[in-house]
């Protein structure tokens, strides 16, 4: 692909590997990030890993002079919009940052497409949208009931880009909906390094692997499954990051919104988690049960059939894999990127 593409959240988890996947497969990519919740060193190792510069501005997206200078200094063909605050359960005690930050963002974003003529935008969605609906496996058509602010979020700038789409013939716009998205790339040079305490369950148990935490909470063992643990599709980041490079690739077939699960359509409970990662890093891992977590439900599984019938793709890698390359991440960076001596980019750097 001979593509110059802004990807907005670069320096993150999703941002990261998918900036790999794209300089591998010959893109120009020209990154925003505001660090808020991501490190500039991931970015100094996506280069390594991809023997290609790429070019980084340090932006809150909502800042529409520093937005205008990206789209004016850069031929953008496309973008994909990563930047985004993500924790559900922060997002029940500061919602109005979740609203201003992840809707606010992407409207900003989308008035700077259109002032500087880019039509071609991949977003990222999530499965949460689907609330706790009870279907398994979930497809697309499953209808959304958000049941926190973040996944509020997320649904609303789905519905904004479908009348922005029906306003504006020319836009193209695909909505992935990621499920558990883990994993790190398998060199162990990036992968997921939340700042402070982890809320998702593979960088926390990443972290008691390296005895940076003493134990695995494991939240209710009391639901309807085989073990009592909830059930949730876990999708290795390297596949993700693929997703979102075919969908670069199809962005052209048709103009409007289209929306795609990304997931593998195979469950996990969480103990099966801590045993695979176990294995993967050669030693048990201490857990314990504790109570419920509010707004949890018992199964989440994709429906990842769409994709599938439309680009002939689905994910290639399982449960090991994930843990395997998750444990070579945390093994080489025990304190995520502060340990790495990477430099601290400013506003731009080629
Ligand atoms: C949530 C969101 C998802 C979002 C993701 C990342 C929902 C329904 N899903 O996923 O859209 O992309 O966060 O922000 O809102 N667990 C433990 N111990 C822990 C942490 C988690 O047992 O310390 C359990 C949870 O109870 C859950 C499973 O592990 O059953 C996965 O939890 P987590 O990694 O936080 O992701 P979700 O809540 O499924």
């Amino acid at each position: 692909m001979t593509m110059t593409v802004l990807v907005t959240g670069g320096a993150g988890f999703i941002g990261s590997h998918t900036c790999v996947e794209l300089l591998a497969s010959g893109c120009d990519v020209v990154v925003v990030d505001d660090y808020s919740n991501s490190s500039p060193a991931a970015l100094d190792q996506v280069r390594a890993l991809a023997g290609r510069p790429l070019t980084v501005y340090r932006a809150d997206l909502r800042d529409r002079v520093a937005l205008d200078a990206v789209f004016a200094a850069h031929p953008i063909d496309a973008v994909i919009h990563f930047a985004a605050k993500k924790a559900v359960g922060e997002s029940m005690d500061i919602p109005l940052d979740y609203f201003d930050i992840n809707i606010g963002g992407t409207t900003s974003l989308l008035r700077a497409m259109w002032a500087h003529g880019v039509h071609r935008l991949v977003f990222s969605s999530s499965c949460s949208i689907y609330g706790a609906s009870a279907k398994t496996p979930l497809d697309e058509d499953e209808p959304a009931a958000p049941t926190n602010p973040y996944a509020l979020s997320k649904w609303t700038c789905e519905q904004l880009l479908a009348q922005a789409c029906q306003r504006y013939p020319e836009l193209a716009v695909i909505a992935l909906r990621y499920f558990n998205p883990v994993g790190a790339h398998p060199s162990g040079l990036i992968g997921e390094d939340p700042l402070g305490r982890p809320n998702n369950v593979m960088p926390y148990l990443m972290q008691v692997a390296v005895g940076r935490l003493e134990r695995l909470p494991v939240f209710g063992d009391d639901y309807p499954t085989p073990d009592g643990t909830a059930i949730r599709d876990y999708i290795h980041v390297c596949d993700l990051a693929e997703g979102h490079r075919l969908a670069l690739e199809h962005l052209g077939d048709a103009t409007g919104l289209r929306v795609f699960n990304l997931g593998t359509g195979v469950g996990v409970s969480v103990l099966q988690l801590v045993e695979a990662f176990g294995q993967a890093c050669g030693r048990p891992i201490p857990f314990q049960i504790m109570p419920r977590r509010p707004g949890d439900v018992a199964r989440l599984i994709a429906d990842a059939g769409r994709v599938e019938r439309a680009w002939g793709w689905r994910t290639t890698r399982g449960l090991a894999d994930m843990c395997r390359d998750a444990w070579q991440f945390q093994k080489l960076n025990p304190d995520g990127y502060r340990g790495t001596t990477a430099p601290v980019l400013s506003t731009s750097e080629t």
